[in-house]
């Protein structure tokens, strides 16, 4: 399913479209065998970041084509947004995930998405250094990790956060690798779509529980 206004189009196809823009972006996470609270399997780590707009989405940005490859401009966009050294953190075409296109003012945009799993040593590394990045503060306001357990209550964690505004195919960019990547079931992945869809009072009347 795509966000409306976006259609999935190949890498190829996305290519030949003429008048688009391009943008990639990327979703870092690492396996995280730590538990909240001592007793809630967090089970990754995953990064997003909290935009000058308010919005949340995933590193990266435009891309010039003509300057070379998708992969390339992705690299150079993640290390003014994250500063990490571009050795170490590199994004290959491996890594492609999709492309979906979209006509929905003020501009025609193909945004590319690429995941890639790093350890969590990388991951705090990452972190620790988009604090001293060149667009801190600036472009990017900080970055997230995303909640993927849901609590008792049935709302908070990942459905609280889905409840969140996303730029552009974002969150389905989110949705979409937490699927193809297993980080979670379906049938958990469902509930907290269906449970951030219905809202905290909703959600909370029906489990009948209160907070954590
Ligand atoms: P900018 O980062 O605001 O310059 O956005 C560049 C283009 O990428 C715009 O079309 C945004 O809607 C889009 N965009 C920004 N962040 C994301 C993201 O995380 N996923 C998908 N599209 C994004």
């Amino acid at each position: 399913m795509s966000e409306p206004g976006y259609r999935a189009v190949s890498r190829r196809e996305s290519r030949s479209l003429a008048g688009y823009k391009h943008a990639c972006h990327a979703m870092l996470y690492a396996a995280e065998p730590g538990k909240l609270f001592g007793k809630i399997p967090l089970r990754h780590a995953l990064l997003m970041q909290m935009r000058f707009d308010g919005k949340i989405g995933f590193p990266g940005g435009f891309v010039d084509t003509r300057d070379g490859s998708l992969e390339e401009g992705l690299n150079r966009e993640l290390s003014e947004e994250l500063g990490c050294d571009p050795k170490w953190l590199r994004i290959a075409e491996a890594d492609y995930a999709s492309s979906h296109a979209t006509e929905a003012l003020p501009q025609k945009v193909v945004a590319h998405f690429y995941t890639k799993r790093i350890s969590l040593d990388e991951l705090r590394k990452v972190e620790m250094s988009a604090v001293h990045a060149k667009d801190h503060g600036r472009e990017v306001m900080g970055t997230i990790r995303v909640p993927l357990y849901t609590l008792r209550d049935g709302f908070g964690g990942l459905p609280a956060f889905l409840t969140n505004t996303f730029i552009g195919n974002a969150k389905d960019q989110l949705i979409y690798a937490l699927r193809t990547l297993n980080l979670l079931s379906e049938g958990e992945l469902q509930a907290a779509v269906g449970a951030s869809r219905d809202g905290y009072e909703s959600t909370t009347s029906r489990s009948g529980k209160g907070c954590p």
